[in-house]
């Protein structure tokens, strides 16, 4: 495994590979690797040639206010877990390296982002889509790999891939969950010990919310209630949005029905958590 911080030498590296006729799976991310990240190295490992994964803490991407400076980070112990996972490159450019200048175009995400994540993190999309197009271009993989944990992120970069033609198939990977049900996220280490156990609420009230709809219930607003009472109830989190819309393109339900989102983001004190379940009913 080599660990590459420039941009030159990844693409000297990635030209040499496509000469060779090999096909890049690569999978994005911002580091402080667990198992969620390490799922989808894996489903990497099995269908490409060559493996790229990136870790870039992309300051785009977050708004004033929020975590970029205790974003986790812990390099030494991600190229060990990389390494095990028979990992070929780790992209890690600085900020200098992928900003040398503040950006003279950047990419704005028209569609899908007024709702969930997109509304309480305005731009937060735009820094997404703008890295993406970047490193994209840079690592110029067949396959990209995209956890649905981040379900909005999934379906804004597939408008992306589809509305710029990268030629590249974007691959959603399951959400990969502690024994307890809270789906793994670097963010998790910043809750305190109370908060880490009341955390699993969050997804247990997804699963009751998902009886409830197996069950007859149609109402979409039954079931956000429901679980608005459940996490008020058994945490000392803040309610930033629990919302229910078609998937992927997040329109809003009067009555649930075909493929929709159940999706929230929780705020405790020193981080913020995100869930979702994806159904299907007829
Ligand atoms: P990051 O939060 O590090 O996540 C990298 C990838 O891992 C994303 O596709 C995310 O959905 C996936 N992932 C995170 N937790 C997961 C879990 N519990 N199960 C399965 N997959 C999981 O998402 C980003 O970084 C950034 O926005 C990025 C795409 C790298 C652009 O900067």
């Amino acid at each position: 495994m080599r660990v590459i911080t420039t941009i030159e030498e990844m693409q000297n590296t990635i030209s040499h590979a496509k000469q060779d006729g090999q096909s890049i799976g690569y999978v994005p991310t911002m580091g402080f690797l667990h198992e969620g990240h390490l799922t989808l190295m894996e489903k990497a490992r099995e269908e490409n040639d060559i493996v790229v994964i990136s870790i870039f803490v992309n300051p785009l991407q977050f708004g004033p206010t929020e975590d970029l400076s205790s974003y986790p980070r812990d390099f030494e112990r991600d190229k060990e877990l990389a390494e095990k996972k028979m990992v070929d490159y780790i992209f890690y450019p600085s900020v200098e390296e992928m900003y040398p200048h503040p950006s003279s175009i950047t990419i704005k995400v028209n569609e899908r982002t007024d709702v969930l994540c997109g509304k309480s993190r305005p731009g937060h999309f735009d820094g997404v889509a703008t890295v993406l197009t970047k490193l994209f271009h840079i690592v110029q993989p067949e396959r990209a790999y995209f956890g649905t944990k981040d379900a909005q992120q999934v379906a804004v970069v597939e408008g992306l891939v589809n509305d710029f033609h990268f030629p590249i198939e974007i691959i959603p990977v399951e959400t990969v969950r502690e024994m307890d049900g809270l789906a793994k996220s670097s963010r998790n280490v910043n809750l305190l010990p109370n908060e880490r156990e009341q955390a699993p609420i969050l997804y247990q009230s997804l699963l009751r919310a998902k009886e409830m709809i197996l069950e007859g219930e149609r109402n979409p607003q039954t079931v956000i209630t429901f679980i608005t009472e459940m996490i008020a109830e058994n945490t000392d989190g803040k309610i930033d949005y629990i919302e229910a819309y078609s998937y992927p393109m997040l329109e809003e339900m009067t009555k649930l029905n075909g493929k929709f989102i159940i999706a929230m983001a929780v705020k405790f004190s020193k981080a913020r958590l995100i869930d979702n379940i994806i159904l299907e009913i007829n």
